[in-house]
């Protein structure tokens, strides 16, 4: 078993015109975890993600991927698209499917969509690859929507075909940033049991701010707070947390 975790988060900072959105933020995610990062509205989730993926640079620090077979990636520096061919990738808090293609043509066009563009245009895609399509789908329960346009889709069914169009590509860390906003109970819940079934396969960071999904999903939480990492640990003991709970004061229904 590699215990190095896949992703090392080392002293990151960053500064915007004086303002520290993170101050020296340290956080290891363990491979196949759902490890989560919370905390109050501009804690400095997103951006942390923005780090990660490399839409933001630090101002000091870095962010290095370990590979399974052992290697180390600095991931600190590269372009976005490097950082998504290592099998990075992010679905943003707005779903954005093409509302006017088909479900399964949506996954081909994220299963195609980082090939060449010639192979886009002429390779005709494998029965293997649409073998893996419909496995990808049953597994975020949308099976019997394949044909279906998009853009018909209820909202959390949307959000599951975004999940399943980063699946496809085989990835090894996934981000996700408020997955379960806009659902009800029972659609979080389902989105809860669809992550939980796909860290097999990945890596899942997630932000989210509903805690009764952080508590059927999380196997790590950090909390963030103005910036710092308040404390990290496994999800009961953070949440029982008093400094934790005093941070989300004017939000302790949803800590309750
Ligand atoms: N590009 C930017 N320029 C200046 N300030 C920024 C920028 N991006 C984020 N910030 C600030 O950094 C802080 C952290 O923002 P961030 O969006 O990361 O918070 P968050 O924890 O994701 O909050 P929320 O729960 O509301 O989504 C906020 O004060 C925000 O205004
Ligand atoms: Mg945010």
């Amino acid at each position: 078993m590699n215990n190095t975790p896949v992703l090392e988060i080392k002293n990151v900072s960053v500064c915007f015109d004086g303002f520290y959105a993170l101050t020296d933020v340290n956080a290891n995610v363990k491979r196949n975890s759902i490890h989560f990062f919370i905390g109050p509205n501009g804690a400095g989730k997103t951006t942390l993600l923005d780090i990660i993926c490399g839409k933001t640079k630090p101002t000091e620090g870095n962010v290095i991927y370990n590979t399974q077979d052992g290697h180390s990636v600095r991931l600190t520096g590269l372009p976005e698209y490097q950082i998504v061919r290592h099998g990075i990738g992010r679905k943003f808090q707005v779903p954005s499917v093409f509302k006017s293609l088909s479900v399964k043509d949506n996954m081909l066009l994220s299963l195609k969509g980082h090939k060449s563009i010639i192979d886009c245009i002429f390779g005709k895609p494998s029965k293997e690859e649409f073998e893996h399509i419909d496995y990808v789908l049953e597994r975020v329960g949308l099976k019997e929507r394949t044909d279906i346009c998009a853009g018909t889709l209820a909202h959390g069914e949307k959000q599951w075909l975004e999940i399943a169009m980063q699946l496809v590509q085989k990835p090894e860390i996934i981000m996700l940033d408020e997955p379960a906003a806009g659902m009800g109970k029972l659609e979080t819940f389902k989105t809860g049991e669809i992550l939980k079934d796909i860290k097999k396969e990945c890596t899942i960071i997630v932000i989210e701010h509903d805690m009764d999904f952080v508590r059927q999903t999380a196997d790590i939480v950090t909390v963030l707070h103005e910036g710092k990492v308040l404390t990290e640990g496994l999800v009961d003991e953070v949440l029982a947390n008093e400094t934790v709970q005093a941070v989300y004061l004017g939000r302790s229904k949803a800590v309750s």
